[in-house]
């Protein structure tokens, strides 16, 4: 029997860094995966006409549109896409949810915890995603399966830096970044929600933080960098630095996890490639294994290319797509959710409570509960 096709009609709201790097993902995806949908661009939404019809024309959507609100209200849309800073998310997403779209949002989610949270109920009876897209990257994944396989064994740290450098140019493009009304916060929000999601997927709840920011450039409102220290719910430590000031890093996307058992480390620089030692070796050839993970047998990779044959920083977000589509086409509920960025959220604020009282943050039994995603 021929399969079913349904297709779906993607509103895409912002049309920087991340449209183009959603726009090649709605286009790559069918390619690269077996799925019972079809996408369509269909309309692509910015505030400035001729910059949009560029971006449009370019890209291959279908219509270039300047007013997001009667976009996302239109019968034929099914699918609301949001690229846009971080300010407007809460009110695109809250009026997609309203008239009953299937919403997509950039992290981090929300500005703060209460708007994460409207989001979060106003979505919930709809399928929706957040961009958590490291998730999705096949080292990543393959982290989670040797974790849940217990190859770590019990967990002593865990190790996150977020390392950019690019904040310490004052001449640079994308100025919204340093403006606290549209991007709520600075390295914190735009690095360390991508460095917490995947410490919580990996490593579980975080039980209390303690926390230091800083501001190295006169007068931005937002902050260069940010220190963490967590306990995790599983008896754990956690230490995580993010920051735009780590000159010579361009985006090292870095974590570790040291256990009774092994190790794991990952660097999104080396994209390809897991770091994993095993205690269980014998103790003479004892040392890091640096597995290429590009199949066989990998997460997502038989998608791909042949083993052996490396993918790039694009991948992780068609295999984000991939994955969202067939969840959506059993109608079960995807990870990263609404309600999974919500936890995220939550940790973000309790770090900025930290740094402002200069004092252990506890995260409550319930966010704890939250945070604890999947
Ligand atoms: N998942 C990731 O790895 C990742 C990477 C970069 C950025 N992001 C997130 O993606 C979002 C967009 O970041 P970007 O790097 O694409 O930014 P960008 O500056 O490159 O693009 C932002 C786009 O939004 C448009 N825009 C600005 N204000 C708007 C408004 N009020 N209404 C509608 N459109 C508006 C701009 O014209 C531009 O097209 C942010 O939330 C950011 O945190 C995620």
């Amino acid at each position: 029997m021929a399969k079913q096709i349904r297709k779906l009609n993607v509103a895409m709201i912002g049309y920087g860094f991340m449209g183009r790097a959603h726009s090649n993902a709605f286009l790559q995806v069918g390619h690269f995966f077996d799925l019972p949908y079809e996408l369509k661009l269909k309309a692509m939404c910015g505030r400035n006409r001729a910059a949009v019809e560029a971006m449009a024309a370019q890209w291959g959507w279908e219509e270039a549109q300047t007013d997001w609100q009667s976009v996302v209200k239109r019968k034929d849309i099914d699918v609301v896409d949001i690229c846009a800073p971080n300010h407007p998310h809460a009110q695109i997403a809250i009026a997609a949810a309203e008239a009953g779209k299937i919403v997509l949002c950039e992290k981090p989610l929300a500005m703060n915890v209460a708007e994460a949270r409207q989001m979060a109920n106003a979505a919930r009876s709809l399928p929706n995603l957040v961009w958590f897209n490291y998730r999705r990257v096949p080292a990543i994944a393959l982290a989670k399966e040797l974790v849940e396989q217990g190859r770590v064994g019990k967990p002593y740290h865990y190790r996150a830096t977020y390392l950019q450098s690019w904040g310490a140019d004052p001449e640079l493009p994308g100025a919204w970044r340093f403006r606290k009304a549209e991007a709520g916060s600075g390295a914190m929000g735009d690095l360390l929600s991508h460095s917490l999601d995947l410490a919580l997927v990996l490593n579980g709840a975080v039980i209390e933080v303690t926390s230091l920011m800083q501001t190295f450039t006169p007068n931005r409102e937002v902050d260069d960098a940010v220190l963490a220290l967590t306990r995790f719910a599983n008896g754990s430590i956690g230490t995580f630095e993010a920051t735009r000031f780590a000159i010579g890093c361009r985006n090292r996307n870095y974590f570790e996890i040291h256990g009774a058992e092994g190790a794991i480390r990952f660097d999104l620089e080396d994209l390809n490639r897991l770091e994993v030692f095993d205690r269980g070796d014998a103790v003479e050839i004892q040392g890091s294994h640096n597995v290429l993970v590009t199949g066989p047998g990998h997460p997502y990779t038989s998608h791909f290319w042949p083993p052996g044959h490396i993918i790039g920083y694009e991948h992780t977000f068609i295999a984000t797509l991939a994955d969202f589509l067939n969840t959506l086409a059993k109608n079960q509920q995807f990870h990263p959710s609404f309600d999974d960025a919500v936890g995220v959220q939550e940790l973000l604020e309790a770090v900025e409570t930290s740094a402002r009282t200069g004092k252990w943050t506890k995260v409550s039994a319930d966010d704890a509960t939250v945070a604890a995603i999947q």
